[in-house]
């Protein structure tokens, strides 16, 4: 896999500061105090997995991450800026989110395109990336269910977000639904375009032998408040492969974090 990515050379700090979501006028929080800083490591970028369990709000704090929404109270900052200016950030939502008028190859060069890349430069790019998500071939077809896969879906998803090198990417759940061979190649794809890329990712799930598998460090998320209960550096070599799932360091981290999870 050869792709070329244009490198931002800007450090992508993430900060969370005292964030609470409530909606019911401050009588009951979803979020509470909730504190997160993410210091990039300059050319090798980190990933970074929320694991919390389900309903605990991590699809919200992606979404004050991404700017989408804004937090009850509490401050989102992007490189030492507040969320209210503009900063390229990409996210790959948890229902399937491919333009399905468009075939794979429009999906994935309409970033390039928006940013005013010359048609044909942003097609060999487009085609580069999707060859890289193992979709060659497939690049005519409309991205929708009927003409591609679920797990071809999510990989459309993932090349349209990936392309424009966006430096900091956030994954809500990227192989829900998935079944678990295709899953696995979907974070195999996922682990190894970020290695490429060098960028800072966020990727939240439930899934403990996920988090495990592709962070390089696993902050905890209490739930009713929540909050940011507990950081395990994962020290696992990259790149990760189905190898690493049956040593013994991912088996110790397993146990730690499925005890940590269950007394929390
Ligand atoms: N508009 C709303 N009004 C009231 N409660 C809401 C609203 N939107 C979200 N919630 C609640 O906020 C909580 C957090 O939602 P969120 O989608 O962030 O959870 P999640 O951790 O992503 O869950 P999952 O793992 O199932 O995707 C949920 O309990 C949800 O019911
Ligand atoms: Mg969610």
């Amino acid at each position: 896999m050869n792709i070329e990515f244009q490198n931002t050379n800007l450090p992508d700090i993430i900060e969370l500061k005292d964030i609470r979501t409530s909606y019911d006028h401050g009588q009951t929080y979803i979020i509470k105090d909730l504190n997160l800083l993410v210091e990039d490591i300059p050319n090798q970028g980190e990933f970074i997995v929320i694991l919390g369990k389900s309903g605990c709000g991590k699809t919200t704090i992606l979404k004050y991450i991404a700017g989408l929404t804004n937090p009850y109270s509490g401050q989102v900052f992007i490189r030492g800026k507040s969320r209210d200016q503009e900063v390229p950030i990409s996210m790959v939502f948890q229902e399937p989110s491919a333009l399905e008028h468009y075939t794979v190859l429009k999906n994935v060069m309409l970033p390039l395109l928006y940013r005013g890349v010359p048609v044909h430069e942003a097609r060999d790019r487009a085609m580069s990336m999707i060859t890289a998500v193992g979709l060659e071939g497939h690049e005519h077809k409309f991205a929708k269910f009927g003409k591609l896969s679920g797990g071809q879906i999510q990989r459309v998803v993932i090349a349209r977000s990936l392309i424009a090198n966006p430096g900091i990417i956030l994954l809500d759940e990227p192989n829900r639904g998935l079944d678990n061979d295709t899953a696995l190649q979907i974070d195999l794809l996922i682990s190894n375009l970020w290695q490429q890329l060098q960028s800072t990712v966020i990727l939240v799930t439930h899934n403990i032998d996920q988090a495990i598998f592709l962070g390089s460090v696993i902050y905890i998320m209490s739930s009713r408040p929540a909050s940011i209960a507990k950081e395990f550096r994962v020290d696992l070599p990259f790149p990760r492969n189905r190898e690493t799932k049956r040593s013994r360091p991912f088996l110790e981290l397993k146990n730690r974090v499925e005890d940590y999870m269950y007394e929390l």
